[in-house]
């Protein structure tokens, strides 16, 4: 009777082979790799939800503490090929920026007589996960201080459901004032035309937001550089831009999730994730979102035609009322940067943007690299035909990617020419 052992095996491979299999695009590369990775990520949400629903704390909670024993236990694993990033001579510094943690990264050549660049990061994770002192961030940003001589400052900026929007916006730009302030560059013997900000995803979107504001404040002697935004969240009114209709059911970031973690920022009721799916929140009912508003994200008009393909764009005559009333954050520039004028993007510094053909928010991206442009900014824009959300962070083992690599690559060598 060795029949039941093998049917059993036979069953569970089945089972599991079902809950990890999801159809990806063709040029994606290492599809197993990414697909057991959605596939974890995919269980460790259900398992945390299990958990809230349980009483074991809020299931973002759940996430982090899930999140955090893996990479211990990758860690342990890998002895030292995860710690790929240690770079001996980089000083690191756990303290605070007023009030606000920050991990400053000091590259070991300097300080006596010249002068060094400065770098402000800010994480990815959707407002509510992540850290600049975890996985691949700490190794990037350790990395990026050793080989371009370069003062970096990950912020550890507030997080969903600790607080909401504006909160980690504030805590970004105090961070970033006080960075910019004479004293705290002399003491760090930096170059005050050399400072830039960076950020993926959501934190792409804080420091777009940021830079925006410090470059319109009169008050400030000196601004940031340039920015550099990897795949950022940049709007809230139009979740069927093509990218988004197209990479739905993209790993690691659904259209879903996406809305989702919008929800979750900018303190909405969860109930209206359907109505915001349809664009019903932003029907041409809203009189309180004017045209010229709409302009600024209108993709029919700022794609080129190869992303616009044969795209239908979805425009909600009636739609439901009251939705931007009852959250007015959705209108706010501070959340939505594609949102700022002309006016304002033409104070903002030189830009790189990262997209990735295969994200939700390639479109967010491409958009605003076209309406700075339009605006007199110079824009490198850098597109990954077999690119997807999160490969940036997903550089270094054991969820590394090929496309990973050559984004943080690409993004160094930006930086070695432009800041
Ligand atoms: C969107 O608005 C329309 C009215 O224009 C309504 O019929 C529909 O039920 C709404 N959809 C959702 C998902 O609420």
């Amino acid at each position: 009777m060795r029949l039941r052992p093998v049917v059993v095996s036979v069953f569970v491979a089945a089972a599991v082979a079902y809950f990890v299999y999801i159809p990806l695009p063709e040029n994606v590369q290492e599809p197993w790799k990414l697909m057991l990775l959605d596939a974890a990520f995919r269980a460790t949400v259900r398992i945390a939800m299990i958990k809230d629903w349980l009483g074991f704390d809020h299931f973002i909670r759940n996430i982090r503490w899930s999140t955090e024993s893996l990479e211990g236990m990758m860690k342990t694993m890998s002895g030292s090929r995860s710690d790929g990033g240690v770079m001996p001579g980089v000083k690191v510094s756990d303290i605070t920026f007023a009030g606000v943690p920050v991990r400053v990264y000091e590259p070991p050549a300097g300080g006596e007589g010249h002068l060094r660049r400065g770098l402000m990061f800010l994480h990815g994770g959707g407002w509510a996960l992540g850290s600049g002192k975890k996985g691949s961030y700490d190794a990037i940003n350790r990395r990026l201080s050793d080989e371009l001589n370069t003062v970096v400052v990950s912020v550890e900026y507030r997080l969903y459901p600790e607080v909401h929007f504006p909160e980690p916006y504030i805590d970004c730009l105090s961070a970033a004032k006080h960075f910019l302030s004479q004293e705290v560059l002399a003491k760090y013997a930096i170059d005050p035309e050399r400072v830039g900000v960076s950020g993926d995803s959501a934190g792409g979107n804080l420091a777009a937001a940021v830079t925006q504001e410090i470059s319109t404040d009169t008050s400030m002697s000196v601004k940031f550089s340039v920015q550099a935004l990897i795949y950022p969240v940049l709007q809230t009114l139009d979740f069927n831009t093509p990218s988004f209709v197209q990479n739905q059911n993209m790993p690691i970031l659904s259209r879903t999730l996406m809305i989702q973690f919008w929800l979750q920022y900018l303190k909405a009721d969860f109930s209206l994730h359907p109505q915001l799916l349809v664009n019903n929140h932003s029907s041409l009912h809203q009189s309180v979102i004017p045209a010229e508003l709409r302009a600024r994200l209108d993709w029919t008009v700022l794609l080129p035609p190869k992303f616009k393909k044969d795209h239908k764009p979805l425009v909600v005559e009636k739609g439901s009322h009251g939705i931007v009333k009852q959250v007015p954050a959705l209108l706010d520039v501070r959340a939505a940067p594609l949102l700022a004028g002309p006016e304002v993007l033409a104070k903002c510094p030189r830009a790189y943007i990262l997209t990735c053909e295969h994200d939700v928010l390639r479109d967010d991206g491409l958009m605003y690299a076209r309406r700075l442009q339009d605006a007199g900014v110079t824009v490198t824009s850098d597109h990954y035909e077999d690119g997807f959300h999160g490969c940036f962070s997903l550089s270094f083992w054991p969820f590394d990617f090929d496309v990973g690599r050559r984004a943080v690559r690409g993004y160094f060598n930006w930086l070695q020419t432009n800041l």
